[in-house]
């Protein structure tokens, strides 16, 4: 079907032009509401137009930047193609694209990194500026002007919502069984006059399928065909099966501790290997009846929900392999009784995720002893990606679970230091943390008593001795204070204490 016979309504068929026309309608200087998250939905077309016509003004002479919110990282067509041409003035809320960390990092670009859960707040609040344009994907616009989603909701409901003039690109390759899996909630309020979000399980439906959106501000709709960036699966390597092997092994614990039902309850994984290793172990593992409450669907989750072992699973997107895409997008018919696609403000809800009990499962880049929490910086002033919905989960959940291997950069690196040198998640935040070595349970243990079973039980042995030694320091030289460290040596640990752990000690 070609994206012509999606567009049923006669207002929006009348706005139909090329994707340059499109572009030229954005200005310099404006603030652009994308869709797209972790490579899902994203608009396929506007973006490299808009970057070409950067590139022209560029080499004209002339200045032309924009800013960019998204619902989380993007895509290279995105991202890249804006970044690449110096396109890029501001971008929020979440990236992970290579020339965006570059001149993140290089300070030409600025970058605003904040919770997924607050990122539609604050724009309703007037937060972050006015919104001048959206430029959103859909799957096709129906006869009274209601947009069927694709495969990611993240903040569109609020870009359509919010922007003074509205680009919608619809793409063809999006199946139309889509339609109906979208659960897109138009409760919320301004405070002081908001209202609980009548949201009670997993898979309840609280919205409507579609977006509402003005007809008066639509100035251009692109038609495409395009797929979905979608990034190959990595079969677990042992260090994520260890990882994976150590939570099931917790969860059973606490099962048998009458702290979890035999179900579980629903949970939330970041991406990545650990994250797919976790859920092959629950394919394999004793758990019946899973529920998902997260904000991205992999490929292990899917496989959950296929196999019968997950009933629902609800997120803002998905995020899968190529060929999962492919069996995604032709199975939506089926898979929209067990998958729920939300707004990212629903899906991280802090009153949701504390209601459902939530167990979180994120990635990070380094844990301290005491329980502090680092995922988005390295040595404390380069970004890496950002804090994603991992703060939104971590603060909220049931259960608070930060894994990462014990090393990285082939062990010359302990992803367990002393003190960490950025702090995005605090040791009120932080229950469990995991690491091939082992899981430190940390629930109602003081910052002493945290910082032995950390050490012993996921640090890697070529840097236990030393972190060892460092607490014993810390407690020699404050004896009795709450959180002994030692300011001095506590960032100048790794070249210091390395060299004495390759010495034995
Ligand atoms: N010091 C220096 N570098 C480190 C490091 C450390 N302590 N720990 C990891 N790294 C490097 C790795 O070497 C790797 O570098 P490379 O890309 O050059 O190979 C990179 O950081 C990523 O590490 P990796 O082990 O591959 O982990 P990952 O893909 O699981 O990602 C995070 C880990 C923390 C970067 C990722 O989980 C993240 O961005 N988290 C924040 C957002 C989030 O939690 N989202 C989900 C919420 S819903």
């Amino acid at each position: 079907m070609s994206s012509s016979s999606r567009i049923l309504d006669p207002v929006f068929r009348s706005k139909i032009m090329s994707a340059a026309e499109a572009a030229a309608l954005i200005p310099p200087g404006a603030n652009v509401g994308m869709s797209g998250f972790t490579g899902a939905g994203y608009p396929k077309a506007v973006p490299l137009a808009l970057a070409q016509r950067i590139e022209a003004a560029h080499g004209r002479g002339e200045p032309f930047r924009i800013g960019v919110w998204t619902g989380a990282s993007t895509a290279p067509e995105l991202d890249g193609a804006l970044a690449k041409v110096d396109g890029l003035e501001m971008r929020l809320p979440y990236q992970s694209d290579p020339t965006c960390r570059k001149q993140i990092n290089a300070g030409t670009m600025e970058y605003l990194d904040i919770h997924l859960s607050h990122v539609a707040q604050f724009v309703w609040f007037g937060f972050l500026g006015q919104l001048d344009v959206a430029v959103v994907e859909v799957a096709a616009i129906l006869e009274d002007g209601r947009l069927v989603p694709t495969n990611s909701v993240g903040n569109n409901k609020t870009w359509l919502d919010q922007a003074d003039k509205v680009i919608l690109e619809v793409n063809s390759w999006a199946n139309l069984d889509l339609e109906g899996m979208h659960d897109i909630y138009y409760g919320t309020r301004l405070p002081p006059y908001r209202m609980p979000v009548p949201l009670l399980a997993p898979g309840d439906r609280i919205g409507e399928p579609y977006y509402r959106c003005d007809p008066s501000k639509v100035v251009a709709v692109v038609e495409t065909d395009a797929p979905d960036r979608n990034t190959a699966f990595t079969a677990p390597d042992e260090t994520s099966r260890r990882i994976a092997g150590h939570i099931l092994e917790f969860f059973s614990h606490e099962i048998r501790k009458g702290r979890l039902p035999a179900g579980l309850l629903p949970l939330q994984s970041g991406v990545g290997n650990v994250a797919n290793a976790v859920m092959a172990g629950l394919e394999d593992g004793p758990f019946d009846n899973l529920a998902a409450y997260t904000e991205v669907l992999q490929d292990g989750m899917l496989q959950l929900v296929r196999s019968g072992k997950m009933t629902l699973a609800s997120a803002t997107a998905v995020s899968l392999s190529p060929e999962a895409a492919v069996t995604f997008n032709r199975d939506a018919a089926a898979l929209k009784k067990n998958v729920v696609l939300r707004p990212q403000e629903i899906s991280n809800h802090p009153e949701v995720i504390r209601r459902l009990g939530i167990i979180a499962m994120n990635g990070m880049i380094e844990a301290d002893i005491y329980g502090n929490v680092n995922s988005t910086h390295i040595n404390g002033s380069s970004i890496m990606n950002g804090i994603g919905g991992s703060g939104d989960f971590a603060r909220n959940a049931y259960l608070s679970i930060f894994m990462t291997p014990s090393t990285a950069k082939g062990g010359s690196i302990s992803c367990i230091v002393p003190m960490v040198c950025h702090v995005d998640h605090t040791e009120h935040d932080v229950q469990v943390i995991v690491t091939e070595q082992g899981l430190a349970d940390l629930r109602g243990l003081s910052p002493k008593q945290r910082a032995k079973v950390v050490i012993e039980n996921c640090a890697h042995p070529d840097y236990r001795p030393a972190l060892s030694e460092y607490f014993r320091l810390a407690l020699d030289r404050s004896p009795g204070r709450h959180t002994p460290h030692l300011l001095d040596e506590a960032f100048r640990f790794l070249p210091e204490w390395k060299a004495r752990a390759a010495g034995g000690r």
